[in-house]
């Protein structure tokens, strides 16, 4: 099928109680490896591309791939989604380039003008076949060029949501109820540490999240910053020349809970980044006298493949919603 917007996507996962991952791409193998796992497992998906990504890669190959894997899936249910679009231009720009959904975030703005320029991209998506998420609360953490401090960040106002998404007519609305964006999502000290010395972070505002739902019944959330962290990965990084102290995520049985509320979208880059890093760092520890990139890629497709099932099976809940294949 060719691409769709989120729209059908979201209905059915609020409805269902699971939530649809939302993965950012940057080149061919994390494609590769995102939707083997969701053609596999009959899910569909939304992939995301940054500014940073299409910098990187070029906004036209990134579309192209992901048009080279519904060439390879046809039945796959795909979103194309620019993840942060920081003005009208972008936004634009990607619509025209074909992507089904953008995301503005303004919302480091004041409030009337990220309602200002968010109506201005809701206007120009929808009368392009594209649809168009939002975001009211800052997260702390690192996107593209935009640094976040934790004292920066601040959580959405339940009381302005209402308002928000009649004003400008958005699809769905990020809100920031302690997630952040990065594989550092918290400092040590406003974490406690379990028995084997793993920091255990504080529990996201689900009582935040519930006063959205209240104000905005039937409406998608989306939740950022939502990439686990798995402690097994760091490990592998540090143990094949890699430093990264205290990395920590958000614990995946958080994210099935909220993924069986109204949050019906979940962002997961940070992930995708550890278990390439792990896979290519061991690879090269295993084997220095190798030196042809597809030895090395091919693992990270493959581990980056098991990653994403788990996370349609054990936290997003959204393997086995379409019908694929039996
Ligand atoms: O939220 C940001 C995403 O993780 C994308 O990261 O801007 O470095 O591509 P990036
Ligand atoms: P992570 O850094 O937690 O993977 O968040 C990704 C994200 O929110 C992309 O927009
Ligand atoms: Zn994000």
């Amino acid at each position: 099928m060719p691409l769709v917007t989120s729209t059908e996507m979201f209905k059915k996962a609020y409805n269902g109680g699971y939530a649809v991952g939302a993965f950012n791409v940057n080149n061919m193998e994390i494609i590769q490896g995102i939707t083997e796992a969701c053609y596999e497992e009959n899910a569909p998906v939304i992939l995301q591309v940054s500014k940073g990504a299409r910098a990187y890669a070029n906004s036209k190959y990134l579309v192209n791939l992901v048009k080279s894997a519904l060439e390879c899936y046809p039945e796959l249910e795909v979103c194309l989604h620019l993840d942060h679009g920081s003005d009208f231009d972008i936004c634009k720009a990607c619509v025209d380039d074909g992507f089904t959904s953008v995301m503005i975030d303004a919302s480091s703005k004041p409030f009337e003008e990220n309602i200002e320029v968010t109506k201005k991209v809701v206007e120009y998506a929808h009368a392009h076949g594209a649809v168009v998420e939002a975001e009211l609360g800052t997260l702390a953490g690192v996107e593209d060029d935009v640094k976040v401090s934790a004292e920066d960040s601040s959580y959405t106002r339940p009381d302005d949501v209402e308002e928000f998404v009649k004003a400008t007519g958005c699809d769905s609305l990020a809100i920031a109820i302690g997630t952040s964006h990065g594989a550092y999502k918290f400092k040590p000290e406003q974490c406690t540490r379990d028995e084997n010395g793993i920091l255990v972070p504080p529990p996201l505002r689900f009582d935040i999240l519930d006063e959205v739902v209240k104000r905005l019944p039937g409406f998608p959330i989306v939740l950022h910053g939502s990439s686990s962290v798995p402690q097994e990965w760091v490990k592998i990084i540090n143990e094949n020349g890699g430093k990264m102290p205290d990395a920590v995520g958000v614990p995946e049985a958080q994210l099935r809970e909220a993924a069986k509320s109204a949050v019906c979208k979940i962002n997961i880059d940070s992930d995708i980044r550890l278990v390439m890093t792990g896979s290519i760092r061991q690879f090269y520890n295993e084997h220095p006298d190798k030196f042809d990139p597809r030895e090395y890629l091919k693992p990270a497709r493959a581990n980056i493949k098991e990653m994403v099932r788990h996370k349609l099976v054990d936290v997003l809940g959204c393997a086995g919603k379409n019908h694929y294949h039996d």
